[in-house]
């Protein structure tokens, strides 16, 4: 029933829940969508293709999915500093788990696009005025003004805009020598250098070094070399303006195929993954790979009904389940749903984000994440994986290049009093640079001993 009669604007005959429906001109939103269709593309379908290959490995379990960016970027922050920063942590990351883990990493970012956000509340009081919430630069501004919180269509043209240098810059960054392992010392940021995580990541890249020198050796053929000096580098957001996603859809001229060259991978978030709604639809049509929050109200049923309407043909790498319980409920959620998939055969790679069950208020009112929570949601992951015989396939975190204090604990003890010295996030904490690298090294050590039985029985 569901594959026939997709377009890209079928989703508007839907339900759509968490998009503004507030824009005082609809008129001028209208204009600006038709606008960004004439935009050139962001991505292209071969790269989109690409990332789909190299998450059928990881679905397979020969390879591992690292996620990982800013909750929200934002206007502010958009410096090339900033990009440059959480690039080369994603990197440290990536090499640090396939030094010690074993499996070659994807990288995707939550970059280059990730600008709208779900909003628990449409409306914000404060000092007993109310104002629309703050939902992301693409729609509205953060401050508490009436002008501000108005949303406004021109954003959706600078969120465009930003995305769009941004992807320049990392793609300059990825093929233009930055990534060249050979630069591995060169990635080390300031702030980390002097610390625990940055001593090991030293030590790691020593190492390295010395087995890239034999390496380089049995390069022989230009190809060959090319995988040294480049690095595959995809982005991705929260499919959530589906207007913005439809806007940017654009058909393939040799397959006639749809893809959202928005971004190389989209996901939907929680609370728009009803079967009925308009996110699913629109999803449903694209052949971007695509991920699929799943909170602890996902039951097993809803979930393979959900996979078979996004992924019919059951291809792998199409499809990426992100976990996201909080510490306290994984164990008792993540078990039955991978027991379904691994029963039902579908063909889907399971991650896990740590960081959106794990949210809290700190008593000083900074909205917070506590580094112990979020490793154990992750630990607690790969081993449900190991008992269910599914692959532990990848990891999504909020995180950034920057020496910021968001989330409690990690090595450095981040404590309540620190989160107002440097909490600039726009909407959800963030994992500072050193705590980002500290779980790479635990998940890597986690990831050898869940591999080490299985190596000794093949
Ligand atoms: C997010 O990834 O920022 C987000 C809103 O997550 P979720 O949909 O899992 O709540
Ligand atoms: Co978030």
């Amino acid at each position: 029933m569901m594959n026939r009669d997709w377009t890209p604007r079928s989703w508007r005959a839907m339900p759509v829940k968490h998009m503004p429906d507030d824009y005082p001109d609809p008129l001028a939103l209208a204009h600006t969508e038709s606008e960004l269709s004439r935009l050139p593309p962001l991505v292209f379908a071969d790269e989109t293709r690409r990332l789909t290959a190299a998450l059928a490995e990881v679905a397979d379990g020969k390879a591992f999915l690292l996620q990982g960016g800013d909750c929200a970027e934002s206007f502010k922050e958009f410096t090339s500093d900033n990009i440059r920063d959480t690039f080369r942590l994603i990197l440290q990351m990536a090499v640090v788990l396939t030094f010690s883990g074993g499996r070659p990493v994807v990288k995707v970012g939550r970059i280059a696009g990730q600008f709208a956000k779900p909003r628990t509340s449409s409306l914000e009081t404060v000092n007993g005025v109310t104002l629309p919430a703050y939902r992301g630069d693409i729609i509205n501004g953060m401050e508490f003004n009436p002008a501000e919180r108005m949303p406004d269509p021109k954003r959706l043209l600078k969120a465009y805009h930003q995305s769009s240098a941004t992807l320049g810059l990392l793609r300059n960054f990825a093929l233009g020598g930055y990534a060249d392992l050979c630069n591995l010392h060169r990635w080390t940021l300031d702030f980390v250098a002097g610390s625990p995580e940055g001593d090991r990541y030293r030590k790691l890249a020593d190492q390295i070094f010395e087995s890239l020198s034999f390496l380089t050796a049995l390069c022989v053929t230009p190809e060959q070399k090319k995988t040294l000096h480049q690095v595959d580098f995809f982005t991705s957001h929260e499919a959530l303006l589906l207007n913005v996603e439809e806007a940017m859809t654009r058909r393939e001229g040799p397959t006639g195929d749809w893809y959202d060259t928005s971004a190389h991978m989209l996901w939907i978030g929680e609370r728009t993954r009803q079967l009925d709604g308009g996110h699913v639809e629109f999803m449903r049509g694209i052949q971007n790979p695509i991920g699929l929050k799943c909170g602890p109200t996902m039951e097993p049923d809803d979930l393979l009904r959900i996979i078979d309407a996004l992924n019919p043909q059951n291809r792998p790498g199409r499809l990426t389940l992100i976990g996201r319980f909080g510490a306290d409920k994984a164990a008792d959620c993540l078990p039955r749903l991978m027991a379904a998939t691994r029963r039902g055969g579908r063909a889907v790679v399971w991650s896990s984000d740590p960081m959106h069950g794990n949210t809290l208020k700190a008593s000083n009112g900074y909205k917070t994440r506590p580094f112990d929570r979020i490793l154990s949601e992750v630990k607690t992951f790969m081993e449900v994986a190991s008992a269910e015989g599914v692959h532990p396939g990848g990891v999504h975190l909020e995180m950034t290049g920057q020496n910021v204090t968001e989330c409690l604990g990690g090595a450095q003890a981040v404590t309540e009093d620190d989160l107002s010295s440097r909490y600039h996030t726009h909407c959800d904490p963030r994992l500072n640079a050193n705590q980002a690298l500290q779980l790479a090294f635990l998940l890597a050590e986690k990831l050898h001993t869940l591999r080490a039985p299985r190596a000794r029985a093949a």
